[in-house]
């Protein structure tokens, strides 16, 4: 198969998420607003999988998890192309918005598409060599960046009854993979002093 599937999958899942969002929407507005609801949760998943990857290869290391390590680039960009989708269906929403969101509030969510936009263009071979030490601190940077807004995200859901459920279901995913990130971290140390 080709090395490039997790792209093609986030482009078709996040497609299929605000194609159906329009479908179920009663008017315009909430069909952009379900839309960019349900692009933000089939990225998630995508997220976490480049999120974990490396680090499952350090907890788990087997043929899958390799083979995982060696695609992250192409899940990254399954992400970035499915979060591209996501910032679509936000931009009608807001357009249609009829109370529009104060700009401070766009803050957060903006800065994290500026790593995003970043690290998607730095993906390459070419990039890597160019950019040398500072491409690691620019994508260690942007994946935590991303990581916190859709913690903080999902988080302030857990206070509202209707969207408990799925708040508290992704907030405990998020922290679970952080801590993965810290054990496989404290494992590659252990093993660089062994
Ligand atoms: C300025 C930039 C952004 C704006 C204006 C924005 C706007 C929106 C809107 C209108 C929704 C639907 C809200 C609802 O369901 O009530 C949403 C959902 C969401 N967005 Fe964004 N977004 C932005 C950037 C981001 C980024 C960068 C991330 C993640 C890194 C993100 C993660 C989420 C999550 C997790 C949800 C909830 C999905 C769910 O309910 O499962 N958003 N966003």
């Amino acid at each position: 198969m080709k090395r490039t599937w997790p792209l093609a999958l986030g482009l078709a899942l996040s497609l299929s998420a605000l194609a159906a969002g329009l479908v179920m929407g009663t008017t315009p507005y909430l069909g952009w607003h379900l839309a960019a609801r349900w692009t933000a949760r089939v990225g998630f998943p995508i997220f976490l999988t480049t999120y974990l990857a490396s680090s499952l290869v350090r907890l788990s290391p087997a043929p899958w998890s390799r083979s995982l390590a060696r695609q992250r680039r192409w899940w990254g960009l399954g992400f970035a192309a499915s979060h591209t989708v996501h910032l679509l269906a936000l931009i009608m929403a807001l357009r249609l918005d009829p109370a529009p969101r104060p700009l401070a509030s766009l803050i957060p969510g903006g800065i994290a598409y500026l790593f995003i936009l970043a690290m998607a263009l730095t993906s390459n071979d070419a990039a890597m060599r160019a950019l040398g030490r500072n491409w690691k601190r620019l994508h260690a940077t942007g994946i935590h960046v991303i990581w916190l807004i859709f913690t903080l995200a999902y988080a302030k859901r857990i206070p509202v009854p209707e969207t408990r459920q799925v708040g508290l279901v992704m907030t405990i995913l998020a922290l679970a993979a952080l801590l993965a990130r810290v054990l496989a971290h404290r494992r590659r140390g252990a093993q660089a002093f062994a």
